[in-house]
């Protein structure tokens, strides 16, 4: 009788157990449709108010940080070298052993890193390096121009404040390069 009654009490927990469970995944659900649904009641609501309130031609300007940025997969780039002794943190990067002691630390970890190399030579032996392998690819990088970019393509008339050179003349929308020029310079000008 006694074991009769503890079986029946073990299922009926293990039974509430499933429910609680069920209910849970099933809350779990419903809460992200929830949110779906929300974020794009959200977004119509926004592109309502946009269609709403036309501002006509619309003017942007943006600065000033403007670069190349390299890119390239690091399989490629690390492929002859032999792996670091050590996973370590570093503040600037002055060796190729340096280099592949953070990235290995930040690679295990699945987070990115930026670091600034002080070593001339070994800065412009990965540019040559990374230039040379398959996957090697520039890109416009910045902020700025990368806005800019963005705002030009949604129809704006964009006024991109950052060093000239071909390179970043080149890789701008029509709207854009016509009004690329050094304001930098013109500001730094003014405050003196
Ligand atoms: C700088 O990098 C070069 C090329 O990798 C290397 O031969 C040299 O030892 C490095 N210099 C210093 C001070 O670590």
């Amino acid at each position: 009788m006694e074991g009769e009654k503890a079986i029946g009490i073990t299922t009926l927990i293990s039974f509430l157990i499933l429910i609680f469970a069920y209910l849970n995944s099933n809350s779990n659900f419903n809460a992200e449709n929830d949110l779906q649904k929300r974020l794009s009641q959200i977004l119509d609501a926004m592109l309502e108010i946009e269609n709403d309130h036309t501002v006509g031609k619309v003017r942007i300007a943006v600065g000033y940080g403007a670069c190349n940025d390299l890119f390239v997969k690091a399989s490629e780039l690390l492929e002859n070298e032999s792996p670091p002794s050590a996973t370590k943190h570093y503040g600037h990067i002055q060796t190729m052993e340096q280099l592949k002691e953070m990235y290995a630390l930040f690679f295990s970890s699945g987070s990115a890193a930026e670091r600034f190399v002080s070593n001339e030579t070994l800065f412009m032996e990965l540019v040559k390096r990374a230039e040379s392998l398959p996957s090697g690819r520039y890109v416009l990088g910045g902020n700025a121009p990368v806005m800019a970019k963005r705002f030009a393509m949604e129809g704006g008339s964009v006024m991109l404040g950052a060093k000239r050179n071909d390179y970043l003349l080149k890789n701008l929308l029509p709207n854009m390069a016509d009004m690329a020029f050094e304001i930098v310079v013109s500001y730094l000008n003014m405050a003196k």
